[in-house]
């Protein structure tokens, strides 16, 4: 096959000639799939469940299946209705009102969807904590967001600093000893209603926190509201190209953006049954995840795709992947040999999506009824006004690289991020959105992805900030000063690198650099730890300060230093 350019396949949804089809397209056509074209008021939990638990043909269809090496189960669309009232029954009870933040911190499971859905049901804005987090991450995003409530469990919650939280009021434990300090997920949903009045809400009311990083400061509370809800449909529909009796994978913890969006709300919009795996990757589990569940529309990552396709096609071949019609990407550039890799392990495309936690939602793509340039991330969907500017925010012509950028306006953008207007603004130069990436248009339309502009390292497709990093390993008693950056890694897209110096007093050793690795380990996250750690005797500073992460990146990469006239002495 001419790996150019791929042929469009078939679609469920006519996306063919959607330039010409769709060219006045407005969301506002979609509006009308939901409540709040006839009532006025709208909720999202309402929209992707309990709408379908209404619907006598669909309530008793599976929703969620959940598989892990160590429990399986599944809940009807009635099922998870009743269980989410529950527990926003148990909110309630708890003087959980609109608006407050409620936080979940815990691993994948189906309490973890009632309990979400159960947030969303009160009006109370739900934000959920990658499970691998230790007490630094925790605390950082529990203090920013001054959450009201935590949903953990007995595994997770000595790395809640309890004490200094003062907005923390209560703790539910889930699957922990009904007579314990905290409530108890368990004790509470027993004695709850199956039965809850939805607080109905208004568009631009709040639903979720999502933190992620930059090239500066703490993580950032990226804040969504319920009209996303327009774009999650939609994008179900025409990329994710779901049909009633499809059944849907997405790889993504809902601590990411893609495991809410797409791994919640864009499946049960669309009434879709939805595979939840818990446990750490395999490639035999993911196979067999795929072939025991019959999944026929799967949503993952380049790192995982490039994981399997190092397994080998014969752990490929021990499964019957057959029930596979439309397979999709996220997160990180998408290799052009993974895609080869595709076609010849499944015979199908994997399609390429762009988007990020601050645009709720995908933005370009490829689609199944789209020709399709390996390497390219696609165009942008109707509706949506995608483009290459400089920085004064000037439209650059076809093949010239520049930032990436969106035309303001569509539903899913983020409202706004918390605490910090001024963050918030800086994204938007002369009405557009700028993402950070740098990319090229082709004449045809196509998008090219060339990297970050800013410091922000994107490892197996996870978002680390490197100044987050380099304050915890400056906490460590050895470390006077430090730099990190992002170094290509064939598997990982980057890996974190950081340079160092010594106090006083200390000298280098294997021990040392594994203590200051465990020690971000322990305090932030695995996936935050650098795997490489270099001491040096300088820290290349600007005049003001500032660490020229460019310039260790050009060390690293022997690459010319550029223009170094900032650099103190
Ligand atoms: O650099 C881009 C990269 O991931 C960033 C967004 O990360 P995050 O907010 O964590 O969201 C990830 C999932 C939505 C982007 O700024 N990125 C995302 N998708 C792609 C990508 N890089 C290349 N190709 C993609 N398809």
């Amino acid at each position: 096959m001419d790996m150019k350019q791929i042929p469009a396949r078939s679609g469920n949804h006519n996306l063919q000639n959607y330039q010409q089809t769709y060219k006045n397209f407005n969301w506002d056509e979609v509006k009308g799939n939901f409540t709040w074209s006839k009532t006025g008021k709208v909720n999202i939990a309402y929209e992707t469940i309990d709408k379908h638990a209404e619907d006598p043909s669909k309530k008793n269809q599976a929703a969620l299946i959940y598989t892990s090496p160590d429990r399986e189960e599944k809940l009807t669309f009635e099922e998870l209705k009743k269980k989410s009232n529950q527990f926003a029954n148990v909110l309630k009870k708890n003087d959980i009102e609109k608006g407050d933040r409620v936080f979940l911190f815990m691993h994948r499971s189906p309490e973890f969807y009632a309990a979400f859905l159960g947030i969303l049901k009160t009006g109370a804005i739900a934000g959920p904590l990658f499970e691998a987090f230790m007490e630094q991450a925790v605390r950082d995003r529990l203090e920013d967001s001054e959450a009201k409530m935590l949903v953990t469990t007995p595994e997770l919650i000595d790395r809640v600093p309890v004490d200094d939280l003062p907005h923390l009021e209560k703790i539910i434990l889930v699957g922990g000893d009904e007579s314990g300090s905290h409530i108890s997920f368990e004790k509470e949903m027993k004695n709850a209603s199956e039965e809850f009045e939805i607080e109905w809400l208004d568009l631009e009311d709040g639903m979720l926190l999502h933190y992620t990083s930059g090239s500066t400061g703490k993580p950032k509370g990226v804040y969504h509201v319920h009209n996303a809800m327009l774009q999650h449909y939609q994008t179900g529909k025409w990329v994710l190209d779901l049909k009633d009796d499809d059944v849907y994978w997405c790889t993504a913890d809902p601590g990411w953006v893609t495991g809410t969006s797409y791994g919640i709300f864009a499946p049960w919009l669309n009434g879709v049954t939805n595979v939840v795996r818990g446990g750490r990757f395999s490639p035999d589990d993911w196979y067999g995840t795929i072939a025991d569940q019959d999944v026929s529309v799967w949503y993952s990552a380049p790192t995982a795709f490039r994981k399997l396709l190092s397994a080998g096609a014969e752990t490929a071949k021990k499964h019957d992947l057959s029930s596979l019609r439309h397979v999709l990407s996220v997160g990180e550039p998408l290799n052009p040999e993974v895609i080869a890799w595709g076609l010849e392990a499944f015979d199908l495309r994997i399609h390429d999506t762009w988007w990020m936690t601050e645009t709720g939602a995908m933005l370009i793509c490829n689609y199944p009824t789209m020709e399709m340039r390996p390497g390219s991330m696609g165009q942008p969907l109707p509706g949506i006004e995608a483009s290459i500017v400089d920085n004064e925010g000037n439209e650059l012509p076809a093949n010239q690289m520049g930032n990436l950028a969106i035309k303001e306006g569509w539903p899913s953008m983020m409202r706004a991020v918390w605490n910090n207007p001024g963050k918030y603004e800086s994204y938007f130069v002369n009405g557009w959105y700028v993402s950070g990436d740098s990319a090229y248009k082709d004449e045809d339309g196509y998008f090219w992805f060339q990297g970050r502009l800013d410091d922000v390292i994107n490892t197996s497709g996870e978002r680390v900030g490197p100044f987050e990093v380099e304050s915890k390993l400056i906490e460590h008693e050895a470390v006077a000063e430090a730099g990190v950056i992002g170094k290509p890694d064939p598997e990982r897209g980057e890996i974190i690198k950081a340079f160092i110096t010594l106090r006083e007093g200390y000298q280098k050793s294997d021990e040392l650099l594994e203590d200051i690795r465990q020690f971000v380990k322990k305090g932030l996250s695995a996936h935050a730890a650098p795997r490489e750690i270099e001491i040096t005797d300088t820290i290349p500073k600007t005049r003001s300060g500032k660490i020229m992460r460019r310039l260790l990146k050009s060390w690293e990469l022997g690459l010319p230093t550029g223009d170094t006239s900032t650099l103190e002495e």
